[in-house]
């Protein structure tokens, strides 16, 4: 039996030098006490999610993505903006993760999102079509815990406010509390 909240975190950006790959190490780094971050890797070898693909041996990334998400208490999705929307990487890993329908790894997860990009909105698009996207999903959306920083005027990275306004979120996430519905 253990008492630590642990935390899929999945990043939305595969380029090696990626500012929002940079704040999720950060975040794992920084975690709160009893709260463990684990940064899903292997994003990138995720083939398009395919229906033809997801039959009784489903491709070892997608079992793998299915298996970490599982066994998680949390999602995060830490993640930048392209074209107004999310990357097509978290959004194919929330494809993979999507199905079986209504028993795929994200039902029923808490769910957040953060991530800083160099405009002005700080990717609050891609967070909101993320957070739609994992809802439909079946995640359970946790709307405080969105985070849409602009990098323009700060560093994310070691800006104290800023790292302390990512650190908060996770804490937000990780002590949510799902709603007991009456009986
Ligand atoms: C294909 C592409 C599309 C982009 N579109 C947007 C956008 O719509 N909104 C935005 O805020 N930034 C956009 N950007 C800029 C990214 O937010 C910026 O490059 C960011 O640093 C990428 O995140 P990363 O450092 O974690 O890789 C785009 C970048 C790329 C490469």
């Amino acid at each position: 039996m253990t008492d630590t909240t642990r935390i899929a975190v999945l990043v939305g950006s595969l380029r090696a030098d990626s500012l929002n790959r940079k704040l999720a190490e950060l975040l794992r780094d920084e975690a709160p006490a009893g709260v463990e971050l684990d940064i899903v890797e292997g994003l990138g070898e995720l083939p398009f999610y395919n229906e033809d693909l997801d039959a009784a041996s489903a491709p070892a990334a997608a079992v793998a993505l299915r298996e970490r998400v599982s066994g998680a208490d949390r999602v995060l999705a830490v993640t930048p903006e392209y074209n107004g929307t999310m990357p097509a990487v978290l959004n194919n890993a929330i494809d993979w993760l999507s199905r079986p329908y209504g028993a795929g790894a994200l039902v029923g997860k808490p769910f957040g999102v953060v991530g800083a990009t160099p405009t002005p909105y700080g990717g609050k698009w891609a967070h909101a079509d993320t957070v739609r996207s994992a809802g439909i999903a079946g995640a359970v959306v946790v709307e405080e815990v969105t985070v849409s920083q602009s990098a323009i005027e700060v560093d994310p990275t070691t800006d104290a406010d800023v790292r302390a306004k990512l650190v908060a979120a996770v804490t937000t996430l990780a002590e949510f509390a799902p709603a007991v519905s009456a009986a």
